[in-house]
């Protein structure tokens, strides 16, 4: 395999993670953020995962300080111009993401793979944004959160994808302990094609008054064995994340089974974004005792 060299584009949630497994499988890391503190914010995140990998003896204090040693970040894009790949997981908006890509594309080597984290967005979307040389070289990469420590990774591939490359991605994600599932490019991918309408019927479930949060994600956890309940797993993937996924996914499939409940939106447009703003299904003050919310 010819990739040596990565970039990493975001320092938030994932592009962290990602950039994590990559140095602690033995690449050169580049994270580009649009300012200093967030690029020490996502570093310090890094530190604290690789300090408990460290505290359990799943890697030894050398390997950390290892993997620390080769992550760099930056705020300036250009410095991406000499990476096999990059990887992206920056906002979710297209625009931003298709400019980035343009600029990008004139800056990077020819034979740069481009990747995208996205959960939701069109692969094919964004490359039109690149020339006609690069668009063979385009692909989705999307990782789960907490990156670290889950094991999938869906490549994607459109319409237009070289199968040298795709192969490379594979095994590229593979070399970072990962599994993949292969997948086209239609909104969701396989995982969110599946997930989303899950959690979607979990708050139709509750906003219909059929049971409470803690029931539903009791239901879930304890009759399915799912590590956390539906109404848990959208506090901790974001309420409004889950929103805008669903209707860009309603948007392309037009079902029903893709449109958010009108308590979601309503979640949403109160602020309860879930863990991150500390409220969601579950009132978070006290972080390891959350609390289900009130929402009538
Ligand atoms: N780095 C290193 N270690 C971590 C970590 C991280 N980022 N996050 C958690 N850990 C460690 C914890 O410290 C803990 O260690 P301990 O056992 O020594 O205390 C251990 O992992 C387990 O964590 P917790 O005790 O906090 O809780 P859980 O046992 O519930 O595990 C979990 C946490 C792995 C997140 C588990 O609950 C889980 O698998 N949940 C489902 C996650 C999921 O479905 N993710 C996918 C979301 S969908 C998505 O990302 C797609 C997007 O497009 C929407």
């Amino acid at each position: 395999m010819s990739i040596k060299k990565i970039g990493v584009l975001g320092a938030g949630l994932m592009g962290a993670g990602i950039a994590q497994v990559a140095a602690a499988s033995g690449y050169e890391v580049t994270i580009v953020e649009v300012s200093d503190e967030l690029i020490k914010k996502g570093l310090s995140g890094i530190e604290k995962s690789l300090a408990k990998f460290a505290e359990k003896g799943t890697i030894t204090a050398e390997q950390k300080g290892a993997a620390m040693a080769r992550l760099r970040g930056t705020t300036k894009l250009e410095e991406l111009a000499g990476a096999d790949i990059i990887i992206e997981a920056i906002i979710e908006n297209l625009q931003i993401k298709r400019d980035t890509y343009a600029k990008l594309d004139a800056l990077c080597k020819p034979d740069t793979i481009f990747a995208s984290n996205t959960s939701s967005l069109s692969i094919t979307e964004m490359m039109t944004a690149t020339s006609a040389e690069r668009q063979r070289r385009f692909i989705g990469m999307h990782f789960f959160n907490p990156v670290p420590l889950m094991k999938l990774v869906e490549v994607i591939r459109t319409i237009l994808t070289d199968e040298d490359v795709y192969a490379e991605a594979v095994a590229l994600a593979e070399s970072f302990g990962k599994t993949v599932v292969r997948a086209g490019d239609k909104t969701g991918f396989i995982v969110n094609r599946l997930l989303v309408p899950f959690m979607l019927d979990a708050i139709r479930t509750l906003e219909e008054g059929l049971a409470s949060i803690e029931d539903i994600d009791n239901g879930m956890k304890l009759g399915c064995n799912h590590p956390m309940g539906p109404l848990t797993l959208t506090d901790f993937v974001g309420l409004d994340t889950t929103y805008y996924i669903a209707n860009i996914m309603f948007d392309e499939f037009k079902e029903k089974r893709f449109a958010p409940p009108p308590l979601l939106k309503r979640m949403v447009q109160a602020g309860l974004y879930g863990r991150k703003s500390g409220r969601g299904f579950y009132d978070y003050s006290d972080p390891k005792n959350p609390k289900p919310m009130k929402l009538a």
